[in-house]
This record gives C-alpha cells, sequence and structure tokens, in this order.
C-alpha cells in the first residue's frame, strides 16, 4: 500500500519512522515533511490546503491511505473530501474535529454528558463576557473558541487582564478564532496526557505524556509548543488512566456517535489531575507534538502501527493490539535562539551522525530542510532528541548526552526537561 502522510514537524518525522516499518507499506509520501524524513519517505511540495490538489497527487501515485497529522487540515475537512473520493484517511472529519475546532463545542458536549471539565460559560460579546468576569472568582482562563495555535488561552489573575483578553479575542487577535470566547474556572493539580485510538466504537488506550510549554528551565518564560517531553506520565497510575477512560473518553466517543459524527481517529485529552480526579481542559484531534516523539519508540513493534491507523480508519480495531516497553522514553527539543520571538533561518547543524548512533537514541527533525550534504535548521522547534531508559534519570542522561554531541551554535535548548518525573523517581 502506498501511504501519504501530510505534515512537517517532528510528530510526522516520528510517524513516518513508524509507518516505514511496516510490512504492509510499498511507498511512503510525506507532504511537505522536513531534511530528516528523505530517508524514510519521498518528501513532496504539496499544498495541502488545497483539498483538490490533495486529491490529484493521491490519483497519480495510487495512495491507499492518508494519515493527517496536524490540526488544521482535520478542520479545514480533508478527511471528508478524501473519503468522499474513496480514499481512506487517519483522522476525524470536518464535524468531529470540531472537538479541537471549537473549545465550546467540546465544553457543551462535556455538561451535557457530565464529563468532568472546568466550569465554563461562552460568549459572543464582549459585554456578557466582562459582566461574567465581575461577578466570578480569580484567576479566570480566558479563551480564544478556535484554533489559535496555542496562543488563545489567557490565564487572567486580574479582572483587568481578563478585560483585556477579552478585547483581544473580540478585537481580531486571533482572527475568526476569537469571534467567540470561553471563560472557565482555573484548575489546580498536575498536568498530563492521555491518547487513545478509536473507530467510532472502540477504544484502544495508548499511552500517557507529560510535556515542557514554557521556553526557559524551572518552567519559565513564555508559552512555547513545547520545550520536550517524556512517557509514562508517572501521575497517570493504572487507576488515573482508567478513571480517564471511564469518565472522560468514553463518554465522549458515545456522544460523538450517538450524534451521527462518530470521533474516528487519535484522541488527545489534555487532563488536570486535581484532587478530586481528572478533569478535561481540552481535546485534540491528532498527535501531540512533541508527545509523540515520546510515544512511538515505546511501540514494542513499531511495525504494527500502519495496520491500527488503518483500523481506527476503517473499523476494525477490536482486533487490534499495541504492546508497549516499560522503558521511559524522554524528547529534548533543541530550539533556534530566539524561539518562540524572531529567529534566524538557515543556520548549519553537524554531528548528527555521532550523537544518533546510540540505538537508544533516535533523532527526530522538527524544523530543518536538507542543503546538499548539510542540516539546516529551518524554523523555531528544530529537533527533538529521545532517548530510552529504563528510568527517567536513565533517559534524560541519555537524551542529553545525545544533545551535546550536536554542534548547533545556533540553538539552544531546556536542561532540565523531566524534572517533575525524575523528583517523584528519586523521593520513590
Ligand atoms: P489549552 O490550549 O486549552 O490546552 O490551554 C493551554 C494551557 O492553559 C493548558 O495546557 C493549561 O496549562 C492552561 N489551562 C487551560 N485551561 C485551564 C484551566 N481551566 N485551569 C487551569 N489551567 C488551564
Ligand atoms: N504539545 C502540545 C500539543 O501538541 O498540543
Amino acid at each position: 500500500m502506498n501511504v501519504l502522510l501530510i505534515g512537517s514537524g517532528g510528530r510526522e518525522h516520528a510517524l513516518a519512522w513508524a509507518i516505514a516499518e511496516s510490512p504492509m507499506l510499498d511507498t511512503l509520501f510525506v507532504a511537505p515533511g522536513n531534511g530528516g524524513m528523505s530517508s524514510l519517505a519521498t518528501c513532496v511540495a504539496l499544498d495541502v490546503a488545497d483539498h483538490a490538489a490533495v486529491l490529484r497527487f493521491c490519483e497519480d501515485h495510487r495512495i491507499g491511505f492518508v494519515v493527517i497529522g496536524p490540526e488544521a487540515p482535520l478542520v479545514a475537512g480533508l478527511a471528508d473530501d478524501l473519503a468522499a473520493a474513496g480514499i481512506a484517511a487517519f483522522g476525524p472529519g470536518r464535524k468531529a474535529a470540531q472537538l479541537e475546532g471549537s473549545k465550546g463545542f467540546t465544553k457543551d458536549l462535556c455538561a451535557a454528558h457530565g464529563i468532568p471539565t472546568a466550569a465554563f460559560a461562552r460568549f459572543d460579546n464582549p459585554g456578557h463576557a466582562k459582566a461574567y468576569v465581575a461577578r466570578h472568582p480569580l484567576p479566570l482562563v480566558v479563551k480564544a473558541d478556535g484554533l489559535a495555535a496555542g496562543k488563545g488561552v489567557t490565564i487572567a489573575e486580574t479582572r483587568e487582564e481578563a478585560e483585556r483578553a477579552i478585547d483581544a479575542c473580540f478585537g481580531g487577535a486571533f482572527g475568526a478564532a476569537g469571534a467567540e470566547v470561553v471563560i472557565e474556572e482555573f484548575l489546580t493539580g498536575e498536568e498530563a496526557s492521555y491518547f487513545a485510538l478509536t473507530d467510532g466504537e472502540t477504544i484502544l488506550p495508548l499511552a500517557t505524556a507529560q510535556d515542557h510549554k514554557r521556553v526557559f528551565d524551572g518552567d519559565k518564560g513564555p508559552n512555547t509548543g513545547g520545550m520536550g517531553a517524556y512517557s509514562p506520565a508517572p501521575v497517570m497510575t493504572e487507576a488515573m488512566c482508567q478513571r480517564t477512560l471511564e469518565e472522560i473518553v468514553r463518554p465522549t466517543v458515545a456522544a460523538m456517535a450517538e450524534r451521527g459524527t462518530p470521533y474516528r481517529g487519535v484522541l488527545y485529552a489534555g487532563l488536570m489531575i486535581t484532587s478530586e480526579g481528572p478533569k478535561l481542559i481540552e481535546y485534540n484531534v491528532r498527535f501531540g507534538d512533541p508527545e509523540c516523539q515520546v510515544l512511538m519508540p515505546r511501540l514494542e513493534d513499531r511495525g504494527a502501527l500502519l495496520e491500527a491507523l488503518l483500523a481506527t480508519a476503517q473499523g476494525g480495531l477490536a482486533d487490534v493490539r499495541l504492546d508497549w516497553r516499560d522503558e521511559v522514553a524522554l524528547t529534548v527539543v533543541m530550539a533556534t535562539k530566539g524561539y518562540p520571538g524572531t529567529y534566524a533561518k538557515g543556520s548549519a547543524i553537524r554531528g548528527l551522525d555521532a550523537a544518533g548512533r546510540d540505538p537508544m537514541v533516535q533523532i527526530f527533525h522538527a524544523g530543518t530542510r536538507r542543503d546538499g550534504s548539510e542540516i539546516r535548521a529551518n524554523g523555531g522547534r528544530v529537533l527533538n532528541v529521545t532517548a530510552l531508559g529504563a528510568s527517567v534519570a536513565e533517559a534524560k542522561a541519555r537524551a542529553y548526552e545525545a544533545v551535546e554531541k550536536i554542534d548547533w551554535p545556533d540553538g539552544f535548548w531546556r536542561t532540565d526537561i523531566g524534572w517533575r518525573a525524575l523528583a517523584r523517581e528519586e523521593a520513590a
């Protein structure tokens, strides 16, 4: 089978790395891909927002299955257009992708089905939103309803901050994504991510992870797409995973089926583990980035992934099993100096072969391009240096050992990825 993978980040490199092992695979194409994937797949310059062009490419290259990595094409209905042309796709259709595409949609679904989440209200005008802020205790969380590339959330400690966030949303700071606003109660606890595949009926839990969103050590500085991650998340004990499945994920999958918009794909539940148990912060309708980079190395048999993704899309997940290694996986994101602000592109990165020689180390490219025999930085988050280990301490040491071998004067990284899990491990 020929497979087309959509996306260009470290998540897609990790997915390509697993898909490439499948005995079902003939040729793997990635659109647009990046500099690290060329040994695994053929990178093609396709405009994925142009669905007709994607369909034409699929016909021309006899693509039997399309794996959609990022959320934007899912929310834009790429899976629906592929299905209409008779091409199977991994990832939900436009209506089911509302679980990520509209925070208000998900909050209403939680309210209707008793799914634990922060108390909330939805607004389509600033006056009512500000009146709500005046009546509720701080801090409050103000969110643009739609996709805002992770930038649409403000944790307001003061009423002025909340009002500024409301004005920014309705003033167009996030474009159409801010036409509606959700205001939530602030939850306290530890955050964790839970991943499951579902074909609309059967749910196959995958694994858990935690990431570090702030740019600097000690979880300081501005938010980023994620500076590192590890799997499993120690806070997600078996009991906590079971509660998440039964109280959050299963009722969601049932509700989506009941509405006639069954959810088929990976469901990534962003959770707050509170004193009362797991509460849903948000859903994502795709794998996390960089969380995917710590899930894939923990697969016992990477070659089984493609079949599981196909069963997710076509039904039949009940017959699929994925086994997970007990080892911890930990990834360190190497970013271009200046990220998440402005940064230069094009600096040369050397030493990747030596750094990746350890079989327990995998270097996923997130934002690179190939320039002859050189690899050059081509984005903010550039490399995901990932290692497996028998413990958090071992995975962390191995990952940083590899980081130190990479010669990239224009890069920086956090030195404390996994600190919370490491502290837990040391205390145990
Ligand atoms: P989201 O884009 O909804 O995941 O929000 C981004 C981040 O804001 C989350 O990862 C949390 O750290 C934080 N956050 C969002 N909603 C809440 C909430 N209700 N209470 C506390 N923190 C929140
Ligand atoms: N790492 C967070 C995300 O993928 O949304």
